[in-house]
């Protein structure tokens, strides 16, 4: 059975003012579900967590339910793994902080040039403490990238590789567990960013391997929340940022300085839920694989119509893979037209009620090592599962009238 886009859109309020919404890699549309959950915990247990008394309690155990069931989501071992603070930008730059004091002056650490800063500033700050920075760039021709680069940049001084799952411009989608095999076959530790993988595809920590994964709610159907995924035993070993009598061993609260957002934590129960029950509602992770399944079958005919579309014209410049095959790539779709300024393209579009948008989205290095900046940066129509071929062929006429 395909996805049922009635039941699917229904679930998302917001679709019925009739705007088609291409923006989703800059943020989703909040499940009905999800808003309901915030405002049950706000009217039914909005008190401090750690007391005795009845309310206290039922705000713990819906704080617990939530660390695991986002667990479940992403297939960790267990709710400690789960550390929850407000975006994933706070998340690295925490995760970041908390490892500096295990770093010494020569040890190395590889980012990228191609992930959305969040995952490259706060590894780059470090160099401060004497930490030597190493970057990974993609083949300019291919745009993938390219492992035996990686390994070459490695030394027996490389503690961490931090990537990106899926590129929030290319849409192309990583190999990480092969990834995570050459870093820890190197003695490193690997920390991905998976926020432009994770409103797509299934993410199953284990199957992938990593030490730390990262990735925000508000692009997965729920609020402005996110969550750090880090295995236990690392976890463990990090400084903690909350007051100096939290110990090292209170795992994930003492990631979470100024305790995490309770009704946000209760809200994205929801987005477990859903996936769920598109999955067939058996309460595990093959439920969620199964959901997103459907999910990327459907993110491949609408992608695919618009790529092709892009991909006739020979104005056109599209920035990433043209392939549809889901294994390689999310429905993030970027381009270039020539002799229009992007951001010019996008205000025609927008007076067609079709949200999409221009820039560099805070992938700066990357936009400009391609040379694609000037002219505003790329133009971006990022789909996800509630879009439908419908409104792809909305935007399709809105793009034809704009280039003339
Ligand atoms: C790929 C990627 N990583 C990280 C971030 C930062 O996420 P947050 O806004 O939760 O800090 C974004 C946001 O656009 C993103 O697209």
């Amino acid at each position: 059975m395909p996805l049922d886009l009635d039941v699917v859109r229904a679930r998302f309020p917001a679709l019925a003012d009739g705007v088609a919404y291409f923006d989703n890699a800059g943020g989703s549309l909040v499940l009905a579900s999800v808003a309901e959950r915030v405002a049950e915990y706000l009217l039914t247990s909005s008190v401090q967590t750690g007391a005795t008394y009845a309310a206290s309690e039922l705000a713990a155990a819906r704080l617990l339910e939530a660390r695991t069931k986002i667990a479940r989501l992403i297939n960790a071992a267990r709710p400690e793994e789960i550390v929850l603070n407000a975006s994933t930008t706070i998340n690295l730059r925490f995760l970041a902080t908390a490892m500096a004091s295990r770093l010494a002056p020569g040890d190395e650490i590889v980012v990228t040039a191609f992930d959305h800063e969040s995952n490259i500033g706060p590894w780059r700050g470090l160099a401060e403490r004497g930490v030597v920075i190493r970057t990974w760039a993609l083949d300019p021709e291919t745009l993938e990238p390219d492992l035996d680069a990686l390994d070459r940049l490695m030394t027996d001084r490389t503690r961490l590789v931090a990537v990106t799952h899926a590129s929030n411009i290319l849409g192309g989608i990583l190999p990480v567990r092969a990834i995570a095999d050459l870093v820890h076959a190197r003695g490193a530790e690997i920390c991905v960013d998976g926020v432009a993988l994770a409103p797509h595809r299934a993410v199953d920590v284990r199957k992938l391997d990593v030490d730390y994964y990262a990735f925000s709610f508000y692009k997965t159907y729920g609020p402005h929340f996110a969550v750090l995924y880090g295995r236990h035993e690392k976890l463990l070993e990090l400084d903690g940022l909350y007051h100096y009598f939290y110990g090292k061993e209170k795992v994930p609260a003492k990631l979470e300085p100024g305790n995490t957002n309770y009704e946000l934590a209760w809200g994205t129960t929801a987005i477990v839920d859903y996936l769920d029950d598109l999955g067939g509602g058996t309460g595990d992770h093959a439920a969620i694989e199964k959901a997103f399944g459907l999910i990327a079958d459907h993110e491949a005919v609408i992608g695919g119509r618009l790529l092709d579309f892009l991909g006739s014209r020979n104005d056109v410049r599209i920035v990433g893979s043209r392939s549809v095959d889901p294994a390689s790539r999310v429905p993030t779709v970027s381009f270039k037209v020539d002799g229009h300024d992007s951001a010019a393209v996008v205000g025609a579009v927008d007076a067609d009620r079709i949200g999409i948008r221009y820039g560099d989205f805070a992938s700066r290095r990357l936009v400009e090592s391609l040379g694609l900046a000037p002219g505003n940066g790329v133009i971006r129509a990022s789909m996800v599962h509630y879009n439908t071929v419908d409104e792809v062929d909305r935007l399709i006429a809105a793009l034809e009238r704009a280039l003339g």
